[in-house]
């Protein structure tokens, strides 16, 4: 397609809040010649920039100034290294279920527990995506970005990234200035299960193939989280808090039964879903906007709501956990023109 944005573009459609929201001008290069085209373009009108992948952690506002891009490039293929290990190469644009399902299919270990989670390859790397025990960080070889100042390709490793829960490079000092164009994988042909998580182990056989625990995760997740496709969702809203230990201490004292998480710094890792379930706020709906009935974690849309009302709705379910439990919870999804 041509590198040229066209004006005025509709995104509800291409966010899976399914929030309203325009773009000024929108391109969705399908090479990375064109990906250059568009950002120099941006550059030479001095319009702002955003970029979107599956927009599934994303809030959007009404109106998005400047050029929106969504990476379009989605051609992915196998490299075969020493010791089992398998090579993957994919582009920004290829959508992650889809990628998932395929190297499960081929017998590939590494990205099965990561199953369903929706959004595009380029977008993975920016909050770390993790499920069921694994993050993406533990998979990832290398990755290539392309500055957004001049155009210029690099190449990244893990470490460069700063991978942390939910977090990286990319949610920091790179926000707005690189987009990621290409990942490399790094995936084996051995077995090797992690089926620790909550009841995984239980919904897979004897002998696990990556398909079946990719078909198992689907299962969990189809289970507790809704289906964007019909319910606006960014799936989980708030990340996991990790308060100091005498906090965590205390509250176990008077709830016993509390989800938590020992981590490496003394720390301990809570379960924000049930935090908000025990306030009494699960299945709760205000005005266009609710938290979810099977996943406490996960703020849902029923249509005809906007950012700023969601965010205020979320402000109030932080505030609630704020009060009850004294823990801060804090916002997933990254909102569009945030820096
Ligand atoms: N819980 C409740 N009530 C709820 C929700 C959860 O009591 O309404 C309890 C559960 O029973 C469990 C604990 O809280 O004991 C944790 O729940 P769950 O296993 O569902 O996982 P989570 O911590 O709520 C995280 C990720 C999910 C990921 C799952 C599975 C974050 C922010 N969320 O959720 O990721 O699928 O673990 O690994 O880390 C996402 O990021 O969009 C996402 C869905």
């Amino acid at each position: 397609m041509s590198p040229s944005p066209y004006p005025g573009t509709d995104l509800t459609s291409a966010n899976t809040l399914g929030l309203p929201c325009t773009a000024e001008h929108f391109a969705a290069p399908a090479s990375l010649a064109e990906l250059q085209a568009a950002l120099a373009e941006a550059r030479a009108r001095d319009w702002p920039l955003t970029l979107l992948g599956g927009g599934s952690n994303l809030i959007l506002p009404e109106r998005l100034p400047g050029l929106v891009i969504r990476p379009a490039m989605a051609t992915w293929w196998l490299e075969e290294g020493e010791n089992d290990r398998v090579r993957v190469h994919v582009e920004a644009g290829v959508v992650w279920h889809e990628l998932v399902m395929a190297l499960a299919r081929r017998g590939l270990w590494g990205t099965e527990n990561l199953a369903l989670i929706p959004g595009h390859c380029g977008a993975a790397p920016i909050q770390n995506i993790g499920a069921y025990g694994v993050e993406l960080c533990e998979v990832l070889e290398a990755l290539q970005v392309v500055d957004l100042a001049d155009g210029r390709e690099a190449w990244m490793t893990p470490q460069e990234c700063a991978f942390g829960y939910r977090d990286s490079i990319f949610k920091g000092r790179l926000a707005g200035r690189v987009v990621i164009t290409r990942l490399v994988l790094c995936l084996s042909r051995t077995a090797r299960p992690r089926l620790a998580y909550g009841d995984l182990a239980g919904r897979v056989g004897k002998a696990p193939t990556p398909l079946a625990v990719a078909e198992a995760v689907c299962a969990i997740r189809r289970d507790k989280l809704p289906d964007p496709a019909v319910l606006g969702n960014a799936g989980s809203f708030f990340k996991n808090p990790v308060v100091e230990a005498g906090l965590a201490e205390r509250l176990l004292l008077e709830h016993p039964g509390m989800p938590h998480f020992p981590q490496l710094d003394g720390r301990v890792k809570l379960a924000a879903g049930w935090l908000i379930d025990r306030c009494g706020l699960k299945g709760l709906r205000e005005g266009h906007f609710g938290v979810h009935e099977r996943q406490a974690l996960v703020l849902v849309h029923f249509g005809g709501g906007s950012a700023a009302e969601l965010l205020g709705f979320a402000a109030r379910v932080a505030s609630r956990v704020q009060e009850r439990f004294g823990v801060t919870l804090e916002r997933e999804p990254r909102l569009a023109g945030e820096r």
